[in-house]
């Protein structure tokens, strides 16, 4: 089976270049002239783990253009994973998708050969039958299920990770407009998955349900371990990571996503728990459960703000923010905590000096000169006796006292990445989910 891919972005291409270094024949099709020519050129366009060596794995299975005709006329399944970005009720905007199904479906017309279409996009549930299924039959004049399929098939990776959860998923989840559509995609998945992933094959409508419904219990779960993380900051002697470690051992809860630490943001999470909310008010469903889990989120972060300010060191109006992408190993800085940090704080006249390993031109877009940037780990420490560390960077990890050189000097870990001991006297160390008190913390193992 020949396969297009509409979109390269940073979930695009790690489809398209996974399924050609499987051994299918690939065309991936992007707007972006420099995004076709970099995957022309072998090289990935944008910074993934694992994603170069797939792109070479692919070789030349793997071809990039700016043709939809091509797409549907040489291929026979299209991938669509462009943007589908928030409106300001919460639900996604389809007008990518449906700019593209327009185009595809021009080409689709011309063609006598059956196609199957399949929305990887996350979308409000109810967009793939309502509107996108409509368009493409209007347009190419033909009909579903007869002469094309339709599929919602979203994925379920995380940045940083998508390459391995892509060929490793728990999960498999296809909405199929019928058992045939549901059969081609599942043969391919079978072909591509290292694992024997679970296929989860249903209406569309479920499926699209599935996927946000999903998404909205990982962050209650999230905003759940925030909550205990706080009652610890302020119990003496409470330790988060002893009882979600502990609750976390329980089957019915599982450890997965019940850390206490920051608040969770990414191009995911939190719009898709606010889709969730969207889709279900639209049919006068009430979610307090979804709202309570945004507030906590969002709450989160202003107490983050407010402990940074009571604990700084005294004298000192500067900060320094190591990780500024809203978890490690990606440049994504999309509703990331660390940044909402910064504004916070920029707002309250503290001067700023930043570090990531990989996130600085993305944030240098975002706050511009608003900040001062350092080039290390040690430089950004060296400029304030405050150090706020948001994300888990083994980078971060190393940390000890070379590279304390003020004195007092205050590091408030947010994931309890350091050993407070490696830091030395002088230091005094805040991690989250701890209560702050001196005598409690200098007790952490
Ligand atoms: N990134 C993630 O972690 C993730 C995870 C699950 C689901 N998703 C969903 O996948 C979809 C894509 O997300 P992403 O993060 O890959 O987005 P992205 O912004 O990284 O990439 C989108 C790509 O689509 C291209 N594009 C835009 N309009 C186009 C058009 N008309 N024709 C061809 N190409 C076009 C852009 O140039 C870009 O390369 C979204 O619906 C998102 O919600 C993303």
């Amino acid at each position: 089976m020949r396969i297009s891919v509409i979109g390269l972005g940073k979930l695009g291409i790690c489809t398209a270049a996974s399924f050609a270094a499987k051994g299918f024949e690939v065309t991936g099709v992007d707007i972006n002239r420099d995004v076709v020519n970099a995957v022309n050129r072998g090289v990935a366009p944008v910074v993934e783990p694992g994603l170069q060596e797939m792109i070479s794995q692919a070789a030349k299975r793997l071809r990039a253009t700016d043709s939809y005709a091509e797409a549907v006329l040489n291929t026979d399944i299209t991938f669509l994973i462009v943007p589908t970005p928030s409106k300001e009720d919460g639900s996604f905007s389809d007008a990518y998708l449906s700019d593209v199904l327009r185009e595809l479906s021009m080409g689709f017309a011309n063609k006598d050969e059956y196609h199957i279409f399949v929305i990887t996009s996350t979308v409000s549930p109810g967009t793939t039958e309502s509107r996108l299924i409509p368009l493409i039959e209007n347009i190419s004049g033909k009909k579903l299920n007869r002469d094309f399929g339709v599929a919602y098939n979203p994925e379920f990776i995380a940045l940083g990770d998508v390459i391995r959860g892509f060929l490793n998923p728990d999960m498999v989840l296809i909405g199929e407009s019928d058992r045939y559509v549901g059969e081609r995609l599942e043969e391919i998945y079978r072909k591509v998955c290292e694992n024997k992933p679970y296929i989860a094959r249903m209406s569309i409508i479920s499926a699209e349900i599935t996927k946000i419904g999903i998404n909205s219990f990982v962050t209650m779960k999230i905003s759940f371990a925030n909550t205990l993380a706080n009652i610890c900051e302020n119990i003496p002697g409470a330790s988060i990571d002893d009882i979600t470690r502990a609750m976390g051992a329980d089957r019915r809860i599982s450890p997965y996503y019940l850390k206490g630490g920051l608040s969770y943001g990414g191009p995911c999470f939190p719009r898709d728990n606010r889709a969730f909310m969207a889709f279900a008010r639209e049919y006068g469903i009430d979610t307090p459960l979804a709202e309570a889990t945004d507030r906590v989120n969002l709450k989160r972060i202003d107490s983050l703000i407010d402990l940074v300010l009571r604990h700084m060191a005294e004298g000192s109006k500067a900060v320094s923010v190591l990780g500024l992408a809203y978890k490690p190993n990606t440049p994504v800085i999309d509703e990331s905590p660390a940044i909402k940090l910064i504004e916070g704080l920029l707002k309250r006249g503290i001067d700023v000096m930043v570090y990531d390993p990989l996130a600085m031109d993305n944030a240098r877009s975002c706050l511009g000169d608003a900040v001062h940037y350092a080039s290390s780990v040690r430089e950004c420490m060296a400029n304030s006796p405050t150090c706020v560390i948001t994300t888990q960077d083994d980078e971060f990890r190393r940390i000890n006292s070379s590279y304390i050189v003020h004195n007092p000097a205050v590091v408030i870990d947010c994931w309890r990445i350091i050993r407070w001991k490696d830091l030395g006297e002088q230091v005094k160390y805040i991690a989250l989910g701890s209560s702050y008190q001196e005598e409690v913390i200098s007790s952490i193992p």
